[in-house]
């Protein structure tokens, strides 16, 4: 198992690589964020994504991806994660996840922010701050030579202190040259995070999705992608792409715009 890890481990001009592809996909998203307000589609949103990365001459990893035809996931309210983007139109109350993933040169970024659309419920809020702190408590607990499992072991901390639940089915992933790749990472403690260990080199995605009511998930089996919560009350979701260094993680999609680490919704 060691040694499968120890594959994944960049030299330092591909580190460079990914933090190229980190790199633009934040801007990307500095670019959309003051674009998600109240009246703007979902579709649109989508259209943005496409028109920013191709004209840098880049690609979004999901168009064409396992037959996904947008170039970003668009969850609103309950949708957990994989939300299509369509002609939906954002209204005041709203809580939408975008998740933008771009293949820059050959190598892999992939990123998501809850966005609150005008003025919103307090659970809604707090479910998103739930999912913010969540992530940035299980970055900050990230060590050379760490078991994957301390991600999931703080993702659960922080949920227990809202009393918010933990999405089991969807997990995290190792990233570089393949958008889904080993290992998974699970926002949740199991057997084979405690044995998985992040080896400097290693590039991986933390994104904990966030529930206010049960972890439960529903597919919705017309499109066989959307993933809402099975009652129906909100989820929420951020994710960094992070590479793990001698010296500790560095996450590769920091937005110069967007929230960092403290910040309250
Ligand atoms: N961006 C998602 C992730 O964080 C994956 C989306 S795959 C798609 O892993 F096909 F649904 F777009
Ligand atoms: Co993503
Ligand atoms: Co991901």
């Amino acid at each position: 198992m060691l040694q499968n890890l120890r594959k994944l481990q960049l030299t330092e001009s591909q580190r460079d690589s990914m933090r190229r592809a980190g790199r633009f996909n934040a801007q990307l998203m500095d670019y959309l964020r003051p674009q998600i307000v109240a009246g703007i589609s979902t579709g649109e949103i989508d259209r943005l994504v496409y028109d920013y990365t191709t004209k840098h001459k880049h690609q979004p990893a999901t168009l064409g991806y396992l037959g996904y035809t947008k170039s970003c996931c668009t969850s609103v309210n309950d949708v957990i994660c994989h939300g299509i983007p369509n002609d939906y139109v954002l209204k005041d109350g709203d809580i939408i996840n975008v998740d933008i993933t771009s293949i820059v040169d050959g190598w892999h970024a992939d990123q998501s922010e809850t966005y609150l659309v005008g003025s919103v419920s307090e659970e809604a809020r707090a479910v998103t701050q739930c999912a913010f702190d969540a992530m940035h408590a299980a970055i900050a607990a990230l060590q050379p030579g760490c078991t994957v499992s301390v991600i999931g072991d703080a993702v659960v901390a922080e949920a227990a202190r809202y009393g918010f639940s933990v999405v089991k089915e969807y997990v995290g992933h190792g990233l570089g040259r393949r958008f889904h790749q080993y290992p998974n990472v699970p926002h949740f403690p199991d057997r084979k995070s405690r044995q998985d260990r992040i080896l400097p080199g290693m590039c991986f995605t933390v994104e904990p999705m966030i529930n206010v009511g049960t972890r439960l998930t529903k597919l919705d089996t017309r499109d066989n992608w959307t993933v809402t919560t099975r009652d129906g009350k909100l989820s929420a979701q951020f994710e960094h792409s992070v590479l793990m260094r001698e010296d500790g993680p560095e996450i590769l999609t920091q937005c110069d715009a967007g929230p960092r680490l403290g910040h309250r919704f």
